[in-house]
C-alpha cells in the first residue's frame, strides 16, 4: 500500500505529509490535551490505562516488592536491611544532641537480622560494622523495654564476635584537600573512548579494582541497590555489544561490556522505586573515573526503556525480575589511532544557579 501511495504522489511529497501529521499531531498534544490532563486529577491513570509503557517498571516494582517481603518474614539475607537500619543508628551514634535513646521501632529487627545473617554468613566486614555499631549503640544508649529487650539478644552473639572497634563513627581526617588537584585532572582526562585495541582484554585485577572504588560512592541509606555485570568472554561480549543502540559504528571494536544492574529489591516501598537509578549512576560515574586513574578507557551506553532489550539481557545475564540494566559501560585500553569527540560542556551559567 505505502509503495503504491509513493509511486502516484512521489517520495518528496509523501515525506512532506508525514512530517506535517506528526507536527500536527504534536501540536494538538502539547496545545489541548497535555494541558488538560495535567489539570484533571487521575487523568494521566486514565491516558496511560491501555499503554504498556510503564508496565516494566509496576512488574519489577512488584517482584522486588515480593522478594523484599519475602526475606522479612523469613529474617534471612536481607542484607540490604541490615545496611540500611545500621547505618541508620550510626547516624543516631554521630548526631551532636545525640538522644539518650533511639532507633526504638527497628532495634529489635537489626539485632535478629545481624543474628540470623551472621549464622548464615561467613565473617565478614559487612557483618562486623553491624556488630560493632550495635556494641556501641548498646553502650551509650539508655535502658528501655525494647532496647533492653535487643540487648538481650544481643549479648548471645557475643561469644562468636568481639568488637574490634574498627567501624565506628570517626572523626575528619585532617587534610581534606585531594592533593596537587589530582581530581580536576582525572576528571578532566575521561573521555568516552569507543575504539579499543582489539588484543587485549585488560586484567580482571584491575577491573576488580575498579568495582571496589565504584562501592565507595554514596548510596541512599548506604543500600547500594546495584552491581556491576562484567562481560569479558569474547562470544558474550559479541552478543551484548550490538545490544545497546548508541554502539553502532563501532560494536565491533568492543573487548568488554558491564551492565550496570540496578536492583529495586532494596525496599518495598513505591516512593523508593527510584533509588537504584540515582545511586547505581553515582557508582557507574566512580567506576568509569577509577578505571581512568588505572589507564582505562571506558564509554557509558545509553540503556533506554526497550522491553525486548532487557529480556534479551535478563536471558543472558539470568536477572531477577527486580533486576534491570540502568546503562552499559564498555572498557577497554583505548586504539592508538581512533578518535575522541570533543564534546563541549555547559557554561558556568548554565550549570548552576544560586539560590
Ligand atoms: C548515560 C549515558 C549514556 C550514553 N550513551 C552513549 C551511547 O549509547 N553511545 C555512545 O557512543 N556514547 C554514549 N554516551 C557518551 C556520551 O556521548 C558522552 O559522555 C558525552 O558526549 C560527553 O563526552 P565525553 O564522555 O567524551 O566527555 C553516553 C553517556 C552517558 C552518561
Amino acid at each position: 500500500m505505502k509503495a503504491v501511495i509513493r509511486k502516484i504522489v512521489g517520495e518528496e511529497l509523501l515525506q512532506k505529509w508525514y512530517h506535517g501529521y506528526f507536527r500536527l499531531k504534536e501540536k494538538i498534544q502539547y496545545t489541548l490535551i497535555y494541558p488538560v490532563l495535567l489539570r484533571i486529577p487521575y487523568a494521566p491513570n486514565f491516558y496511560f490505562l491501555f499503554s504498556n509503557s510503564f508496565s516494566n517498571e509496576m512488574k519489577m516494582f512488584l517482584g522486588a516488592r515480593r522478594d523484599y517481603l519475602k526475606k522479612q518474614h523469613h529474617k534471612s539475607e536481607n542484607l540490604f536491611l541490615l545496611r540500611r537500619n545500621i547505618h541508620r543508628i550510626e547516624k543516631g551514634l554521630i548526631m551532636k544532641n545525640r538522644r539518650k535513646v533511639f532507633a526504638l521501632e527497628y532495634i529489635e529487627e537489626t539485632v535478629n537480622l545481624l543474628k540470623s545473617l551472621a549464622k548464615e554468613n561467613p565473617p565478614n566486614d559487612q557483618i562486623q560494622w553491624a556488630f560493632d555499631i550495635l556494641q556501641q549503640y548498646f553502650e551509650v544508649t539508655e535502658s528501655a523495654p525494647k532496647r533492653d529487650k535487643a540487648f538481650h539478644i544481643f549479648e548471645s552473639l557475643t561469644p562468636t564476635f568481639v568488637s574490634k572497634g574498627l567501624f565506628i563513627p570517626f572523626s575528619l581526617p585532617l587534610t581534606p584537600a585531594i592533593e596537587d588537584n589530582s581530581f580536576a585532572a582525572l576528571a578532566k582526562k575521561r573521555k568516552s573512548v569507543r575504539f579499543f585495541d582489539t588484543t587485549i582484554i585488560p586484567d580482571r585485577t584491575i577491573i576488580d579494582k575498579a568495582v571496589l572504588l565504584a562501592g565507595l560512592a554514596p548510596s541512599s541509606c548506604n543500600r547500594q541497590p546495584f552491581n556491576f555485570r562484567i562481560v569479558d568472554e569474547p562470544n558474550l561480549v559479541k552478543k551484548m555489544a550490538v545490544l545497546p543502540g548508541g554502539t553502532r559504528g563501532f560494536s565491533d571494536e568492543l573487548v568488554a561490556m558491564v551492565a550496570v544492574v540496578g536492583q529495586m529489591n532494596v525496599s518495598p516501598s513505591i516512593t523508593d522505586r527510584h533509588l537504584m537509578y540515582v545511586d547505581a549512576s553515582l557508582a557507574a560515574m566512580n567506576f568509569m573515573l577509577a578505571l581512568e586513574s588505572l589507564g582505562v578507557a571506558s564509554c557509558p551506553l545509553n540503556w533506554p526503556e526497550d522491553k525486548r532489550k532487557d529480556d534479551a539481557v535478563r536471558r543472558l545475564l539470568s536477572l531477577e525480575t527486580f533486576e534491570r540494566p540502568i546503562m552499559m559501560i564498555t572498557y577497554g585500553y583505548a586504539a592508538k589511532d581512533g578518535k575522541l569527540a570533543y564534546s563541549v560542556r555547559k557554561p558556568l551559567d548554565q550549570l548552576r544557579k544560586y539560590n
